[in-house]
């Protein structure tokens, strides 16, 4: 409900600011109002309008599983909040990784190369070593200052299984 309130704000001031207040003024003083400013309010409307729903569809949220799973409490999508952003670990895991490149601490903020933390536990796929590290929890592989608490037996295999994969489908070619 808060949510709802806070995006539905969120919307009404980029309405306000793409329309530039200017529909609104025009409005209310009508001598102004022809044809062609009858135009030009529609278009900046509908211009409005598709960005809205442009935000709206830009941001990932979080999936129903990761809020029933306890995730939520320590990571978003888009960033980074006790834990990094999934987005992050997506791109470190993926596009990186793929490659065994070093993973750039500024963009990604990780400490190490994906390929070496694999070597490490000898697991053959992120996919692999994510299900296990969110099982057990951990922490030294992403600058944060909390570990992650082992999220397992409270979330079945099967459930971490799905959220591992949503994560890594985030920034799969
Ligand atoms: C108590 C807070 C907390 C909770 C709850 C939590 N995490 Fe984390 N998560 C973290 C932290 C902190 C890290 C970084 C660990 C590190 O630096 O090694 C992390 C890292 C991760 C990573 C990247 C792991 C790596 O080594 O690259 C994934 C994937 C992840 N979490 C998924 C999840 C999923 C899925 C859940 C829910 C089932 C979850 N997390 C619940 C705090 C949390």
């Amino acid at each position: 409900m808060c949510r709802a309130l806070a995006v539905f704000a969120k919307r009404m001031e980029l309405f306000r600011i793409v329309s530039g207040g200017k529909a609104f003024a025009l409005f209310q003083n009508k001598s102004i109002i022809n044809g062609e400013n009858m135009k030009s309010i529609f278009v900046s409307m509908i211009a409005a309008a598709g960005l809205v729903v442009a935000g709206s569809a830009m941001a990932t949220d979080m999936p129903e599983l990761a809020k029933k799973s306890g995730c939520t409490a320590c990571h978003t999508v888009e960033k980074k909040l006790v834990g990094p952003a999934w987005r992050d670990v997506s791109k470190a895991y993926n596009k990186v990784g793929a490659t065994g490149t070093a993973v750039d601490p500024k963009v990604y903020q990780t400490t190490q190369k994906v390929a070496a933390i694999l070597k490490e536990h000898g697991k053959a796929t992120p996919e692999a070593w994510l299900v296990e590290k969110v099982s057990k929890g951990g922490k030294g592989d992403w600058f944060t200052t909390t570990a992650m608490i082992p999220n397992a037996p409270r979330v079945s295999q099967a459930d971490i299984k799905t959220l591992v994969d949503f994560v890594l489908g985030l920034e799969k070619k």
